[in-house]
C-alpha cells in the first residue's frame, strides 16, 4: 500500500526500496514468508551485494532507516514512482524518468484530469501518470498481452492505487478504447509499434472541448506516418522532441597560474617564465559528464481543438 500515501514506518503488505547506493536499488514487498524456486514456502530473507536481509524485520522500522545486512548497511525508503522505474520487474522496454517528466508536462496532466494509456507494459509510466492525476482522475491503461494486465493489476492492487486505474486487455488498434470512454478523455498517451493506427480511436475517446495526444516512439519512421496522421485527422500544434540529458558538476580544477602581466612589467621572455617554478591556482569550473545517456525516443504531442473549431475549420 506504500504508493499511495506517504507513511511514516513499514507495515507487512508494503512494497519498500533497499537502498545500498544510486546503482543498486531493489524494491519488494515486506511479508513473512516467500515461494521459493522449488514452490515451497520460506522464509522472507533478500540478498544484496552487502549480504542478506531478514524481510520481516523491516516491519515497525521508520521509511527512510538504515538496515543492517550481514555484511554492511542499506537504507530503506518509501517507493516513488522514479524509485519504481529504476527497480521494477522488466516485462517490456519501459519509459524512464527524463522522458516521462517530459510527457506529462506536455499532456498537461494535472489532479483530477482523466489520462488514458496504451501499452500499460511494465506499468513504469502508469505510475507516475497515477501519482499526477490523483486524487479525482482516474488513468485507463490498455495493453493486448493477457498476463501484463494480469501482472499490471496485481502491482497497483498491491501498491494501493487500483482506486485510480482500470488495466483492460484490447487490443486498440483493432477494437480502440471503447464506448465507456467516449469523448471522457483529457489525454490519450500512444507507446506502440504503429501508433497511427490509433489516432482516430483517441479523437473518439477525448472530449469534444478537446485534448491532447502524446506518442512516444523510437524510430523516426513512426513519427513521420504518426504525424502525417494526427493532421489528416484534424490536430493541430504536431511537435516532435528528443530528450537528451546534458549533465554538468561544479568543481574545482587547480592550473598552473599565468603571469602574463609579467611580461610587459619585467621585460621577461616567455621562454623565461616557462622556466619558473610553477604555481597552482585552484579555479572554480564546471564540466559536462564523459558520458552521457543516448537516445531513448522521440516524444510527438499533438493538440486536438475542441469540435466547434474543427468544425469551422473544415
Ligand atoms: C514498450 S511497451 C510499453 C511500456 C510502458 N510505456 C512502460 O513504461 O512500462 C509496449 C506495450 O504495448 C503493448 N501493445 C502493442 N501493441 C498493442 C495493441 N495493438 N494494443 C494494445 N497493446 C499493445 C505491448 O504488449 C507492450 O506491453
Amino acid at each position: 500500500m506504500s504508493f499511495a500515501r506517504t507513511k511514516e514506518s513499514i507495515e507487512e503488505g508494503d512494497a519498500v526500496v533497499l537502498y545500498l547506493s544510486p546503482q543498486n536499488m531493489h524494491t519488494f514487498e515486506v511479508t513473512q514468508k516467500i515461494i521459493n524456486k522449488k514452490g515451497e514456502m520460506v522464509d522472507n530473507v533478500f540478498q544484496t551485494t552487502y549480504g542478506a536481509l531478514k524481510v520481516p524485520s523491516l516491519i515497525g522500522k521508520r521509511y527512510g532507516s538504515k538496515v543492517e545486512l550481514s555484511k554492511g548497511w542499506a537504507f530503506v525508503l518509501q517507493p516513488t514512482p522514479e524509485l519504481w522505474t529504476s527497480t521494477l520487474p522488466h516485462r517490456t522496454q519501459i519509459i524512464y524518468t527524463p522522458d516521462i517528466s517530459l510527457i506529462i508536462h506536455l499532456l498537461e496532466l494535472a489532479p483530477g484530469s482523466i489520462a488514458v494509456e496504451t501499452g500499460t507494459g511494465s506499468g513504469s509510466l502508469s505510475h507516475a501518470l497515477i501519482r499526477t492525476i490523483r486524487p479525482h482522475g482516474h488513468l485507463y491503461t490498455f495493453d493486448f498481452h493477457e498476463q501484463r494486465v494480469q501482472l499490471a493489476t496485481e502491482e497497483f492492487t498491491k501498491h494501493g492505487l487500483s482506486d485510480y486505474v482500470t488495466v483492460a486487455h484490447r487490443d486498440v488498434c483493432l477494437d480502440g478504447f471503447g464506448e465507456e470512454l467516449g469523448h471522457k478523455a483529457d489525454s490519450v498517451f500512444l507507446d506502440l509499434p504503429h501508433p497511427w493506427l490509433v489516432v482516430d480511436h483517441a479523437v473518439r475517446a477525448l472530449k469534444k472541448s478537446g485534448g491532447k495526444l502524446c506518442s512516444f516512439s523510437p524510430c523516426i519512421e513512426q513519427v513521420q506516418q504518426t504525424c502525417l496522421k494526427l493532421e489528416a485527422a484534424g490536430f493541430v500544434d504536431i511537435r516532435t522532441q528528443e530528450c537528451l540529458q546534458r549533465e554538468l558538476t561544479v568543481h574545482y580544477k587547480h592550473c598552473p597560474k599565468l603571469e602574463l602581466d609579467c611580461l610587459k612589467t619585467e621585460k621577461i621572455t616567455a621562454d623565461e617564465i616557462s622556466k619558473k617554478p610553477e604555481e597552482q591556482e585552484k579555479i572554480l569550473t564546471v564540466s559536462h559528464s564523459s558520458s552521457t545517456p543516448g537516445h531513448t525516443g522521440y516524444i510527438t504531442i499533438a493538440t486536438l481543438p475542441p469540435d466547434f473549431a474543427r468544425l469551422i475549420a473544415s
